[in-house]
């Protein structure tokens, strides 16, 4: 543990060591949210979003991985215990209820909209205060409000092309 990283900080060790291992939780869990998401996902587009649930579980975990580095170099313990992840979490983990697409997403999209507010009090808490946990939270965070944004965009294309098949339909009837 370095002793020159810890003193630099000029902020209550124990308190920023507490909330970093709620977001090391929060990861771990978002991690498996998409593993098991592109696991069972079927239905319209479901092969597109399939993919990237993939692509976000890993970094989800790249995330988890950041955190337990600056938890250690703060002298911290990163949670060892599974059973602990669920306990620590404030963005609970989301079991699917439904293995339809939108329903997936609608389940991610509260998950990354918390995951935003997680590293949005991060970075406000270590602003000026400490640098280096300050910069990781800014670079997850970007991370985080691409995903949301991500998740949206899918949404309103799904919702775009049921209203266009709604109208090829009604052509159909019609002609
Ligand atoms: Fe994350
Ligand atoms: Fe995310």
């Amino acid at each position: 543990m370095g002793q020159s990283a810890q003193k630099i900080v000029s902020l209550d060790n124990g308190k920023l060591l507490e909330i970093l291992n709620v977001a090391f939780a929060e990861e771990w869990l978002a991690y498996y949210q998409y593993w098991i998401g592109a696991k069972i996902i079927c239905g319209f587009m479901g092969p597109n979003v399939q993919e990237e649930f993939e692509k976000h579980a890993k970094e989800e975990l790249e995330h988890a991985e950041k955190i337990a580095t600056r938890i250690i170099q703060l002298g911290g313990v990163p949670l060892l215990a599974p059973s602990d992840w669920e306990k620590h979490a404030k963005c609970k983990y989301e079991v699917p209820v439904d293995d339809d697409v939108v329903s997936l997403l609608k389940q991610n999209l509260e998950s990354e909209r918390c995951a935003i507010s997680r590293y949005q009090q991060i970075c406000d808490m270590c602003f000026g205060k400490d640098h280096e946990t300050y910069r990781i939270a800014i670079e997850i965070l970007q991370e985080e409000i691409d995903h949301e944004q991500d998740w949206e965009n899918f949404l309103a294309d799904i919702k775009r092309c049921e209203a266009c098949l709604k109208t090829i339909n009604n052509c159909e009837q019609t002609i």
